[in-house]
């Protein structure tokens, strides 16, 4: 319900461009106040849309989908492309159907983590828990998990992997959902996520696209426009766009839009961003859709390359509006909207579900997420609904509790372990102490969309959550392998405690975070009310527990960087490990390592700082209610580790860092040549190949006439009008500037999905050797960061994380050889001139940096020169 009201609030869209004339007078204008854009950040108009279907890898799909297109009906193109309407069927959205051709309606649901409120699910470790295990393979077997979960629900696209935000400001609500604040680490997290929940036939979702990094003042409402993220060109395209880029080369079939504007110019209908950056300059070959109710005109939307309108609904939900479905097909008929960018619209989605083999043996969606009874209402949305069975509780989840376990157990990040507190003995005598150990004790699912902080912290709240099936606690977990624990389960020390000397107190904490449309504890998405320290006064209690115990270990279960500084160097506080955000397996997967029946083998990441005045000003959340917040990234490409480099800020803990029980060496580096980098730009991009070519002549009116006898659902959202014919007169619209039917020119960046393919020739390969020294098993995470010489002309961060590999678990004694490539486009920065990447000439000056962390380096490799140990 928070979620309806909520939405329903802030959806109450004041559009600068409507697809037909709507009557905005019953707002006061006075408040549609919007600051200017400052100088220097534009959104260039970027017209026609470029059509899909012009790689060979796409080919068979747009081929069949030409053949059912070139045969619908306006009525059944455009319901494809329109969501039903908000709790309009089983789905948290679904598009209308294309029943003769076998095409049903298509099924979304959210699932960063878990297929979002349903049952007998898995409710994986988040994002941020993935990116911290630094183990491509956990990515891929996440993703295939979670495909094989959807596809057993009958959920025909997951939305999900989360890429933006990528954690530009610490507090941000949602970077838990992502893997972490780095280019690269999101970008193989997603890259990996991808492939793995495709596999499995369903349709993955890389969102938001782009620039979503706050999550107050996100959507417009009747007072305000959604804050403006002002983004350089250059810092576009080497922060923000990069995973995009990789998602979208790992064959993504879909992407969202963020709410917000970027440049001044809406993200669900900017067209440089859809038209030139994503379909032209990435090839992206799958289709477009908004975040919920981020659509805020129709015909704009249409022309800058928006393809699915989500959840269908216009500027005031569940009134039976929309800015397409039935006005789709108005602005058509008048010819407002071309044909063939309709036509392209529906190419593109059915292509897509042709790609995924969903035509073949997919089912249908066997739940409801508005519900968890059997039977409910088919259309809750529309009040009078006929009822039906809406709930099958097809259990779903096989045995993906042990990569679920096996993620949160790998992502467990040790920052400090003194005298080797850690690991426990089980006849250690422990004390316990913090909520966060233990259960919610209003149920595990009492708070929906997991909006309560109660309990311990296994993920955010928000649209990224899922229902848990059960919870494994850290209380259950560690009963269960001490012979010798004592629980207090508060976060207000007790007075009554007693210490012996011998006992260990493990002290939990937390700090959450989720999405805007709830509020926890004064929180409205964003972390406002504690700032970066812990939630529950978890500092007051570490402290207490510290003056009282000579062994304090504190276990952290958060969403991004915590500040330590109130406790990290008192002398009992011995060990601190990172939890992240575990999912159903928290106990389990906190126990193998406690104990020692693991090493952890997590790294961070983030930066942790020493303080919140460490990072620079200009990521500070912005909390302005009237007007558009212009928030303008100055910071450009230094974010994170990169700004504190730049700055020479020692921070508390760097990006990358993790301890193990044992130790390692990275010794014996070489590098070779693979394909060299004979010029600075790539070589010139392949030409498109061709695309579907439709009768693109206006259809005729009766198209989109009800049919006869219809059983209309009331509110549902339907491509139906009551006088086609008077859809046909032509009036005048205001097209954008800008706006032209001429294609533009191929972006010499492009070229194939994600950019120009020569951008993925693999430049160099880095091979390093990597021993265990110490005196247990464990696993480690080699870092490749890169250096680029000053010659490329450009002010570059000194370090970039480019590449990573873990190794299996080594025994003592034990070594293993891990090989790392670079291609042309790590190496390379954004020309914001020429339009395209540049790369040092044979990868003259560059070098190339190993470690175990981001200021942990052990190994270096001048390219051309020698490679040395440090
Ligand atoms: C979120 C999206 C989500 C959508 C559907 C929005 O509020 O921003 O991430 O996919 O809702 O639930």
């Amino acid at each position: 319900m928070a979620r309806l009201i909520g939405l329903t609030i802030v959806s109450l869209f004041l559009s600068p461009v409507f697809s037909s004339p709507v009557d905005t007078s019953i707002y006061d204008p006075t408040l549609i106040r919007r600051d200017s854009v400052p100088e220097g950040y534009e959104s260039p108009p970027y017209y026609p849309a470029p059509p899909g279907g012009w790689l060979s890898d796409w080919a068979p799909a747009y081929a069949k989908a030409y053949e059912v297109v070139s045969n619908m009906t306006l009525a059944e193109k455009v319901n494809l492309t329109t969501g039903t309407g908000i709790f309009m069927g089983p789905c948290v959205g679904q598009t209308g159907s294309a029943l003769r051709f076998g095409i049903p309606s298509i099924c979304l649901m959210d699932a960063p983590l878990g297929i979002r409120n349903t049952d007998h699910n898995t409710a994986f470790p988040a994002g941020i828990t993935v990116g911290a295990t630094f183990d491509k393979d956990l990515m891929y077997a996440r993703g295939v998990a979670l495909g094989e979960e959807a596809r057993g629900k009958g959920v025909n696209v997951l939305m999900g992997p989360v890429v933006g935000p990528i954690g530009r400001k610490p507090r941000g609500g949602r970077n838990w959902e992502g893997f972490g604040a780095d280019p690269s680490l999101q970008a193989i997290g997603a890259a990996q996520t991808v492939k793995g929940m495709q596999s499995t036939g369903v349709i993955a979702t890389l969102k938001h696209f782009i620039g979503n990094e706050q999550e107050m003042y996100r959507m417009s409402s009747v007072i305000q426009r959604g804050y403006s993220s002002n983004i350089d060109d250059r810092t576009l395209h080497e922060l923000y766009l990069w995973p995009f880029a990789e998602g979208v080369r790992a064959g993504v079939g879909s992407v969202m839009t963020a709410y917000n504007d970027v440049n001044g110019s809406a993200c669900s209908q900017n067209s440089k961003l859809l038209n030139g950056v994503l379909k032209d300059e990435l090839g992206f070959q799958g289709f477009v859709m908004t975040d919920w109710l981020a659509q805020i005109g129709g015909v704009s939307s249409a022309l800058a390359g928006l393809d699915m309108a989500m959840p269908g609904d216009g500027a005031v939900p569940l009134f039976g509006d929309a800015y397409w479905g039935s006005e789709l097909s108005k602005s058509v008929l008048n010819g407002t909207v071309p044909v063939d960018r309709l036509n392209d619209m529906v190419t593109r989605i059915v292509a897509t579900w042709y790609k995924f083999g969903q035509d073949k043996d997919f089912p249908s969606p066997n739940f409801s997420s508005n519900t968890d009874t059997s039977k409910g209402l088919l259309y809750p949305g529309a009040v009078f609904s006929p009822i039906g069975v809406v709930n099958q509780f097809v259990d779903v989840q096989d045995d993906h509790k042990t990569v679920a376990r096996a993620v949160a157990r790998d992502a467990i990040t040790l920052l400090k372990n003194e005298n080797n507190t850690l690991p426990l003995k089980r006849n250690d005598s422990l004390k316990i102490f913090g909520t966060d150990a233990g259960t919610n004790p209003d149920g595990i699912n009492s708070c929906a969309d997991r909006g309560c902080n109660k309990g311990v912290l296994t993920m955010g709240w928000g649209s990224g959550t899922s229902k848990l099936p059960y919870l494994n606690t850290p209380q259950d977990a560690i009963a269960n392998a001490s012979s010798n624990a004592e629980f207090f389960i508060t976060d207000n020390f007790p007075s009554d405690v007693t210490a012996k000397p011998a006992d260990v107190a493990i002290v939990f904490i937390n700090a959450d975070s989720g999405e805007n449309y709830i509020t926890v504890e004064g929180n409205p998405g964003d972390r406002t009310v504690a700032g970066l320290h812990a939630w529950h006064n978890g500092d007051d209690l570490v402290k207490a527990a510290a003056s009282k115990f000579s062994k304090v270990v504190v276990v952290v279960h958060t969403v991004g960087p915590i500040i330590l500084e109130d406790w990290i160097d008192l002398p009992s506080v011995k060990s601190v490990v990172f939890a992240h955000l575990p999912g159903q397996e928290a106990g389990g997967s906190l126990v193998d390592v406690l104990f020692g029946d693991y090493s952890p083998s997590g790294h961070l990441p983030y930066t942790i700082p020493r303080s919140e005045s460490q990072y620079p000003s200009s990521v500070n959340l912005i909390n302005q209610p009237f007007g558009q917040i212009q928030d303008t990234f100055t910071e450009g490409l230094y974010i994170d580790y990169r700004h504190f480099q730049n700055a020479n800020i020692t921070p508390r803990y760097p990006f990358g860092h993790g301890l193990s029980y044992t130790t390692f060496n990275i010794t014996e580096p070489t590098i070779s040549v693979i394909t060299p980098l004979q010029s600075q730009y790539p070589p010139t991009r392949p030409a498109k190949g061709p695309t579907p070519t439709y009768d693109n002549s206006t259809p005729a009116a009766s198209e989109v006439a009800w049919p006869k006898d219809f059983n209309r659902v009331w509110r549902y959202l339907y491509p139906y009008l009551d006088d086609p014919a008077a859809a046909t007169s032509t009036g005048s619209y205001p097209y954008p500037a800008g706006y032209t039917t001429v294609p533009q020119p191929a972006p010499r960046a492009g070229g194939a999905e994600g950019g120009n393919p020569a951008l993925w020739d693999v430049a160099f390969s880095v091979r390093i050797k990597v021993s265990n020294t110490g005196a247990r098993p464990g696993r480690a995470v080699a870092q490749l960061y890169v250096e680029l010489p000053s010659s490329l002309g450009v002010d570059t961060p000194r370090l970039q994380l480019r590449q990573f590999e873990k190794t299996k678990t080594l025994a003592p004694g034990e070594s293993a050889v891990l090989t790392m490539e670079l291609t042309r486009k790590d190496l390379s920065v954004w020309d914001v001139e020429v339009q395209d990447w540049k790369a040092p000439v044979n990868g003259q000056g560059v070098k190339i940096w190993v470690g175990e962390s981001v200021a942990d380096l052990r190994v270096m490799c001048e390219v051309g020169g020698e490679c040395t140990d440090i």
